[in-house]
């Protein structure tokens, strides 16, 4: 073996080597993401849980904030927006159910099942919608209490009323109420 061929062997072991290496390197890369889920670090575990300040929110507004990387709504209703909400026939509703995860699951979809306060005047969901995600739009669609409350999303179409129930269109289910407590007069704790 010439000295030539030695070195071409030694650089091709080399190459050899450093590929296998890159590809451990790449499988504990694959690996990682699925043991960090398993155990989230205390950053994750700190945004599982968030507390939004209420206090500048007025009456007839909407404050969205993101909550696990997606919207939710936190809206302060009208008289006329809860009465509207609470003036429904449930067995017009397209979702019978509260889809409200601070209750029991099978509760059906009555406004006070869904907001937040005895008088309802806090109302908090995922502003995501059950068709196929989109963000919908406040104050819009044909369940609103003159044109104040409501969403729809333009998408496909669909109609939430007051109390972010579907009354038309593809989405199938209710916008979901996230776990949500007010702390104090003003926080409310989200997670
Ligand atoms: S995502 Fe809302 S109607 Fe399609």
């Amino acid at each position: 073996m010439s000295h030539a061929d030695d070195h071409e062997g030694t650089r091709r072991d080399f190459l050899y080597y450093a590929a296998a290496g890159a590809g451990a390197v790449t499988t504990g890369a694959a690996v990682w993401p699925l043991v960090n889920q398993m155990n989230p670090s205390a950053d994750v575990r700190a945004l599982a849980s968030i507390r939004v300040d209420v206090s500048s929110l007025e009456v007839g507004s909407q404050l969205t904030v993101k909550w696990l990387g997606k919207p939710v709504f936190i809206r302060r209703r009208t008289e006329e927006e809860i009465a509207d909400a609470r003036n429904v026939d449930l067995s017009t509703l397209i979702d019978g159910v509260a889809r409200n995860a601070n209750i029991d699951a099978a509760a059906d979809a009555a406004d006070e099942n869904r907001a937040m306060d005895e008088a309802g005047e806090w109302l908090v969901q995922m502003g995501v919608c059950t068709h196929l995600g989109c963000v919908p739009l406040d104050n819009a669609g044909e369940y609103t209490a003159n044109g104040v409350g409501g969403w729809f999303c333009p998408c496909h179409g669909s109609h939430y009323d007051t109390s972010g129930r579907i009354r038309k269109g593809p989405a199938p289910e209710n916008l979901p109420v996230p776990p949500a407590e007010f702390v104090d007069e003003t926080t409310i704790k989200l997670g």
